[in-house]
């Protein structure tokens, strides 16, 4: 079976470049991937797939029928839009639209998504089970899985793979992460009330700008003396602004930032916790405060049979020295664990790193990708795929 995928992959590798390029040339942004939509569509349906457009606004899903008798899906999630960034790579088939380009490789999994289908409708007759393709909008606004799980995607669905490409592994090569892959990641805004002055007399005032430094340097410091260590906490305050003029107590200070944390229960913890510290900081200099926590996407936690299943595929399909065990998760967000919310699933980075030149991180405005990777990508999904329906798995 993996040398038929592996034959697939090869004779369709020209075709999936033509169409990573392609994706790459017309990039859209979140929420309005309306052209990559019906490119999808069309390609899947070509595909013998049955697709169903608009669904989470403008995601598409494809379904492939498997012949076993069970009626559970595999999803295989793939995200669909670009950056408002402007590409200065010199290739070929750079960005056609000013100032949007795809320097998070969203066209390379697009691509993924459906080479994987391409291949697997090839051997539908040996599959066993049910695949759903999930193409998803508006993953760079952390909004697209939460349209698609509202609007249905995951009905039905046992377990989802997910995948992302990583510049730092090198093309050809897989990494593998075992619980957490990604961040939670929050929003949080904080207004500090306290009483205008003469900045002669702060015996007078209540000086707000004072409390929101006391505030911002309490929770740092309660971050690193009454939090779990190895459960890590990152509050950014990214935005401060209050005061009015230079001799002048300010009575008020709003702040904005991102808050970041990697275990549940101290996600969960997370608001009170806050809010807490910044009651009582005010309180303790009279002055008063409102704090919004919004919550944004939650960690994304690999699970472990499934990862062992896409690690034991990409061993068999690449080798063991091309899968690399990551011992790091990222603090950045992905909103791939909302579809974890409803079933299983996990989620391996693909390297796309050209081995002997520089590599431009992703969101880089010269962010390129080795696209040997593709074959890698389609490969190591369509066998997973494959050995997901072959062998005994976890009831959803
Ligand atoms: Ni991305």
């Amino acid at each position: 079976m993996l040398s038929t995928i592996k034959t697939l992959a090869q004779t369709l590798a020209p075709r999936l470049i033509e169409i990573r390029r392609h994706l790459h040339a017309h990039p859209e942004l979140s929420g309005q991937e309306y052209q990559t939509a019906a490119y999808v569509a069309g390609v899947l349906s070509s595909c013998g797939l049955r697709v169903e457009e608009a669904v989470g606004k403008t995601g598409v899903v494809g379904e492939l029928q498997g012949r076993g008798e069970d009626n559970r899906i595999l999803g295989i999630r793939t995200d669909m839009d670009a950056l408002p960034i402007q590409e200065l790579t010199s290739v070929e088939f750079a960005s056609r639209k000013p100032g949007i380009m795809h320097a998070c490789g969203h066209d390379v999994h697009t691509t993924l998504g459906l080479g994987t289908a391409m291949i697997l409708s090839q051997m539908q007759e040996s599959l066993q089970g049910n695949v759903r393709f999930i193409f998803q909008p508006a993953e760079e606004i952390a909004q697209g899985a939460g349209w698609m799980v509202r609007d249905g995607a995951m009905r039905d669905v046992s377990s989802i793979f997910g995948v992302h490409v990583f510049p730092s592994i090198p093309a050809q090569s897989v990494g593998i992460r075992y619980g957490a892959l990604t961040a939670a990641a929050d929003d949080l805004e904080i207004f500090i009330q306290g009483e205008s002055g003469h900045g002669a007399r702060p015996h007078e005032a209540k000086d707000a700008i004072w409390i929101a430094a006391q505030a911002i340097c309490a929770l740092q410091q309660a971050i690193a003396r009454t939090q779990n260590p190895l459960r890590p906490i990152v509050l950014t305050i990214g935005q401060i602004a209050g005061g009015r003029a230079p001799n002048v107590i300010a009575d008020r200070v709003r702040m904005a930032g991102t808050v970041r944390s990697l275990h549940p229960e101290t996600h969960a913890s997370l608001p009170a916790w806050i809010e807490g510290i910044v009651n009582d900081i005010c309180k303790m200099y009279g002055a008063s405060c409102e704090v919004n926590y919004r919550r944004g996407v939650p960690s994304v936690q690999n699970d472990f049979a499934l990862t062992q299943l896409i690690e034991a595929a990409a061993r068999e399909a690449w080798g063991s020295d091309r899968v690399q065990i990551l011992t790091e998760p990222s603090l950045g967000a992905e909103d791939f664990s909302l579809y974890l919310e409803s079933a299983p699933g996990t989620m391996f980075r693909l390297g796309v790193g050209y081995p002997e030149r520089l590599n431009h991180p992703l969101h880089h405005p010269e962010f390129e990708v080795d696209e040997s990777a593709i074959v890698t990508g389609v490969v190591t999904l369509a066998y997973a795929a494959c050995k997901y329906w072959q062998s005994p798995h976890r009831e959803s």
